[in-house]
């Protein structure tokens, strides 16, 4: 793969193309993570209210900090899976007491608070930080899946992990946040699950399975 064709096409059309979501208004690391906290069991269009709404109600982190729980457990009714909310809030007090309120940009502190995983930590990383780390979720594993042809299990842990490392090498470090945006922006409206459209794709030159035709059986997925 030609890495700098490959940033290229796909950082030009992420600027041209990106939908306008209320968590892309700016880079506030809050944000970013309130945002992909709720984006990881839900759908974007189910997100956009909550996330709206959520923000009105905790317009910074330490008014989440301070917040009663019930209040935050109230905002997040209908979301469901309210563990991401209780777990956000007992980090995002831990960020207040240790971190002095700034969401720490060294990945090993990220990711040790609490509901912070591999893939929450990267987007904060990249987006709000523009640091160039991987942020691989099911969106971008399909995508890179037929980009390289990976006859990999997707529900395997080791193909996470060969993901990653092909991201972290493929990663523009001039606009880390536009190009992992741009792998999940790919996903979700161009590179989809069924019947993507190739046609419209800005990466289909660079995709080895677009070229073998086989981009419909791919990812390979073991279990649900
Ligand atoms: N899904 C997860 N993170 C996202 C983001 N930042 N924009 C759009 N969809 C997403």
């Amino acid at each position: 793969i030609e890495k700098h064709a490959f940033q290229k096409d796909l950082i030009n059309w992420y600027d041209a193309e990106k939908r306008d979501l209320p968590w892309r208004a700016d880079q506030d690391p809050y944000k970013i993570w309130v945002s992909e906290i709720m984006l990881q069991q839900t759908k974007v269009d189910t997100v956009i209210p909550y996330f709206q709404n959520f923000i009105t109600s905790f317009p910074t982190l330490n008014d989440l900090a301070e917040a009663e729980e019930e209040k935050v457990l109230k905002a997040w009714e209908g979301l469901g899976y309210y563990s991401r909310a209780r777990n956000l809030q007992a980090a995002v007090r831990e960020v207040v007491e240790v971190y002095e309120s700034k969401v720490p940009d060294q990945p090993d502190l990220l990711g040790e608070l609490k509901g912070v995983g591999p893939y929450t930590k990267g987007a904060i990383l990249s987006i709000a930080y523009e640091k160039p780390e991987p942020a691989v979720d099911g969106n971008v594993m399909r995508v890179f899946s037929r980009i390289l042809a990976m006859d990999d299990d997707i529900a395997n842990q080791q193909t996470r992990k060969k993901i990653e490392s092909c991201v972290t090498d493929l990663i523009s470090h001039e606009d880390p946040s536009a190009f992992n945006q741009g792998l999940m922006e790919l996903g979700a409206t161009v590179c989809t699950p069924k019947k993507p459209t190739c046609l419209l794709c800005p990466v289909q030159e660079h995709c080895q399975a677009f070229e073998q035709g086989i981009q419909e059986s791919l990812p390979v997925k073991s279990k649900a």
